[in-house]
């Protein structure tokens, strides 16, 4: 099996871990699992990024040593990832000796090749990013569009590499790799970027010291993009001679190891554009994708400590629970896009897709197991017709969270998951199994309650990657043991499925106790979130009903309708299972809508400015089913997606819980 591995960026010690790393670091472990329990061998690099300015300007303003300061900053993120449960296999420092003797080994390679010159730079430099800026990227006054501070005039005596070189290499690579980069229209952005023309890169400074000195010119340090790129390749021990280090061959200069970089958007081009091209000049080969993730916002507002809501990950997942932080955010924010990590929203999907939807399906069927059959789970030997399409469900589910894991889209393995889940509870709604249990029906009791607890064994595996502990505590209440993944053992439950018969169950406590209004207002009170705005102040309140006083509520404009009128909006709950852009259209996407009926309805909404393709799949949204058909530019569309809001402040309208679709909106 091909070898996997993965790194996260590592990150800069100037500040403590927020949501925003943990969203890369958990992306990056759910990944490793997802590798591990499809048996392939794994290798999970996460470490801190600890030199240049920025961290040397930290540390002097609190009046320390460089050194001590990165030191007392890395236990806060080795604690977080260990809290978090994101098994990574190492943890690079860019202080470590290790490292800096490989990273001055790759330089070397470079300067080997003809590709560094030495030169004298002047630009702007934003110490924000670590990096040289174009004046015309710049806003008014020199500003950093991103750290939104101005940037500094540097001239000093640098190393150049020759960057310029590498751009028609660069293109021809990207031509060969169509999938070097995702998602597709940050591909996109990258190739235009280089078709422009790249001018050559400063990869040394002299005017301060708190990096790793150039090869046999000490009095410059290293650029600390070059720095720390180059930890992918050190923490294996590479560059070496094969033979010399067994994880680097394993990992890295096998060309049948599968290298992926998980990377945010913003630290898109130094991945996609700098380190190929830093590759390519010290003939070592190139990882195999870039995954770039969007940004989170809190709850609707950018992550800033001025606005008091730098949201660090521990407090949280300590509140919440680990694996349901792991949970909501690979869920929520569709992976390639950003996203919002709302605490309203975090309590939503809990109730409705793990209290409700998971938690609720063991808890329907583990008592009639315990009541009719001391607790074993029974044979499945002669399954009707429902089961045999609970079977199918659970195999097609499995088929596609593989794809999408693959991917790289976990929100859609969740997705598909998820649908297993709704799949199976309605089979239980359609089964009944409590009448069966009243009227003592054990045969289809046993059906039914076997055919939930093998699509339970399936989610255990299929979600296990996200949730590690929630599916080994779900494993043992029906019999099975922790998932252990092996090399070379595939465990995704393809086909055949997981043996349940003969298991005895153990009913445990909930996996997902509900969480009521009281323990929500507790809940956000203790992270300090602040109460929604009530809806009207309380004098302003009506005193009396609508139905007793009419009279005094001002007639809206047009008139009042009647009920009859409002019955003809035919308004139903749609889930979305595809989305495309409609070509020639910078407003519409196209849908395909599950309304529960034999075929989705393609249906065209104008809502391409605010959410991305990807952003919508997955989606529940409320159409208005019987709007007369309408063809836009050459598609028919046959409902209506409801909205609200313009500009930024913009929302399909949507729907909490497993609802299913074509559900009636009265
Ligand atoms: N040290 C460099 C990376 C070097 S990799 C060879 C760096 N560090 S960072 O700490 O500033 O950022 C690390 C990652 O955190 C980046 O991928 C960045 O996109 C991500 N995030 C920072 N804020 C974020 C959000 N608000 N949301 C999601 N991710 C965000 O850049």
């Amino acid at each position: 099996m091909k070898p996997f591995y993965i790194t996260t960026p590592i990150y800069y010690v100037n500040d403590r871990p927020h949501i925003g790393h943990a969203y890369s670091t958990i992306a990056t472990d759910v990944l490793t699992r997802f590798a591990k329990v499809r048996g392939r061998p794994t290798r999970f690099l996460t470490g801190l990024d600890e030199h240049g300015l920025k961290i040397e300007r930290r540390a002097r303003e609190l009046g320390k040593e460089p050194q001590a300061f990165v030191d007392e900053m890395a236990t806060p993120f080795q604690e977080a990832w260990k809290a978090l449960n994101c098994q990574h296999d190492d943890f690079i420092r860019t202080t470590e000796p290790r490292h800096k003797e490989r990273a001055q080994a790759i330089f070397q390679r470079m300067v080997e090749a003809g590709d560094v010159y030495e030169g004298e730079y002047e630009d702007w430099y934003c110490v924000g990013c670590e990096s040289f800026k174009l004046e015309r990227e710049l806003l008014e006054g020199n500003v950093c569009p991103d750290h939104k501070k101005p940037c500094e005039r540097i001239k000093e005596k640098s190393y150049f590499f020759r960057l310029s070189k590498y751009g028609p290499k660069l293109l021809e690579f990207y031509e060969a790799h169509p999938h070097f980069v995702a998602p597709q229209g940050r591909y996109n952005e990258v190739k235009s970027f280089v078709a422009e023309g790249l001018r050559d890169l400063s990869i040394s400074r002299t005017s301060f010291k708190w990096g790793i000195p150039v090869p046999g010119a000490p009095e410059h340090v290293m650029y600390v993009w070059l720095d720390a790129l180059t930890n992918y390749v050190t923490a294996l021990g590479g560059p070496a001679e094969p033979g010399e280090a067994p994880l680097y061959d394993r990992f890295w200069a096998n060309p049948e190891s599968q290298v992926v970089h998980i990377v945010g958007k913003d630290i898109l081009r130094f991945h996609a554009v700098y380190w190929p091209a830093f590759l390519m000049s010290a003939g070592l080969r190139l990882p195999s994708q870039i995954q770039a993730h969007g940004w989170l916002t809190i709850n609707g507002e950018k992550m800033s400590k001025s606005l008091g809501n730098f949201l660090p990950p521990v407090p949280l997942a300590e509140a919440v629970g680990v694996d349901v932080l792991r949970y909501y955010l690979m869920r929520e924010v569709g992976f390639g896009y950003d996203g919002d990590f709302s605490h309203k929203n975090l309590v939503a999907r809990y109730n409705g897709e793990l209290a409700n939807g998971l938690g609720n399906l063991l808890n329907r069927i583990l008592p009639f197991v315990e009541k009719h059959f001391g607790g074993v789970i029974q044979p499945l030997d002669e399954p009707g017709e429902l089961e045999i399409e609970l079977r199918e469900a659970a195999r097609k589910a499995a088929f596609e969270a593989n794809r999408h894991l693959e991917e790289v889209l976990p929100h859609r393995a969740l997705d598909a998951i998820w649908e297993l889940v709704a799949f199976a509870n309605r089979y239980v709604d359609r089964t009944e199994p409590w009448k069966l249990s009243k009227n003592g029906d054990e045969r289809a009791l046993a059906r039914c309650t076997t055919a939930i607890i093998e699509a339970l064994a399936a989610v255990s595996v299929m979600a296990w990657p996200f949730m590690p502990g929630k599916c080994d505590l779900l494993r043992a209440q029906i019999g099975l043991p922790p998932l252990e993944p092996e090399e070379g053992a595939c465990m995704w439950p393809f086909e055949p499925r997981e043996t349940v018969a003969g298991k005895k169950v153990v009913k445990g406590e909930a996996l997902f106790p509900r969480i009521d209004a009281k323990a929500e207002a507790a809940l956000l009170e203790k992270l300090g979130v602040k109460p929604a705005e009530p809806a009207a102040p309380k004098d302003e309140a009506p005193k009396a009903k609508l139905a007793d006083e009419p009279s005094k509520l001002a007639e809206p404009e047009g008139g009042y309708i009647t009920f009859d009128d409002f019955a003809k909006v035919d308004l139903r709950l749609g889930l979305v299972r595809s989305a495309e852009p409609v070509p020639k259209s910078d407003k519409l996407l196209r849908l395909k809508v599950d309304l529960g009926e034999a075929e989705p309805r393609q249906i065209l909404a104008g809502i391409r400015q605010r959410y991305a393709p990807e952003a919508m799949v997955g989606r529940r949204v409320v159409v208005v089913a019987n709007l007369a058909p309408r063809k836009l530019l050459g598609f028919t569309s046959q409902g209506m997606v409801l909205a609200v809001g313009d500009g930024d402040a913009f929302s399909v309208l949507g729907v909490e819980g497993e609802i299913a679709p074509g559900s009636r909106v009265s």
